[in-house]
């Protein structure tokens, strides 16, 4: 049984960033995933890389409990997905820290000769994001590249994920219609039965 850490980053609870993560957390039990979830905001988690984390700026890692934990769930993970909005074409800041404090050096990537390399090989990783603009805006001035490049090559690929997809919901907001906001929704199953799933459609 494939082994799944889904990570969330969004403060409010019925916002549709998650209830599209409850969505493809429940698409993948249904096709009989093993799921462990990181909701960062209900967990508290502390997105703050502290000094005490950094031993005289030389970016040597202390790992505090929180992080070994998360730590831990990563390891233990065939597939890890994070789940998030678009704030200012990025992450949210919750989910930048847990990237920095979790992906940290010595456990995500080292650094050999200048060369980083990924220690997390083995593993697969997916993206799921939404936007309140429309995709074909975002693609056609380079903000999308941008955002591929340095959200999906660049943090999973030095972790050394092999990188499965990017599904990306777009034109998310008060005024979207619930057909609208339906079929998204079928799209995020539709993701996760043509990436992972064994067990066919019911
Ligand atoms: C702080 C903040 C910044 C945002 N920045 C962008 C942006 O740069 N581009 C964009 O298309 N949408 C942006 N949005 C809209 C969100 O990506 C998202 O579509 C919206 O919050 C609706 O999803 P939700 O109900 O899950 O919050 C932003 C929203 C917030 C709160």
């Amino acid at each position: 049984m494939k082994k799944h850490l889904i990570v969330v980053a969004h403060p409010v609870e019925d916002s549709f960033t998650m209830s599209l993560a409850r969505t493809y957390v429940g698409e993948l039990i249904r096709t009989g995933c093993d799921v462990r979830v990181h909701d960062l905001y209900r967990m508290g988690f502390d997105p703050v890389l502290s000094a005490r984390e950094l031993i005289d700026g030389k970016d040597v890692h202390i790992r505090m409990a929180d992080v070994l934990i998360a730590q831990e769930d990563v390891l233990a993970a065939d597939v890890v997905t994070v789940v998030y909005p678009l704030w200012w074409m990025s992450m949210p800041a919750m989910m930048k820290g847990y990237i920095d404090r979790v992906f940290s050096r010595g456990f995500a990537y080292e650094v050999e000769q200048g060369n980083v390399r990924g220690l997390l090989s083995g593993r697969r990783a997916a993206v799921v994001t939404v936007s309140g603009a429309p995709l074909a805006a975002l693609v056609e001035d380079g903000r999308w590249q941008a955002l591929e490049l340095l959200q999906d090559t660049h943090i999973f690929g030095a972790a050394g994920f092999e990188f499965v997809g990017h599904l990306h919901i777009d034109e998310v907001g008060p005024a979207m219609s619930p057909s609208a906001a339906a079929a998204d929704l079928s799209r995020v199953r539709e993701f996760v039965r043509e990436h992972f799933a064994s067990v066919p459609a019911a």
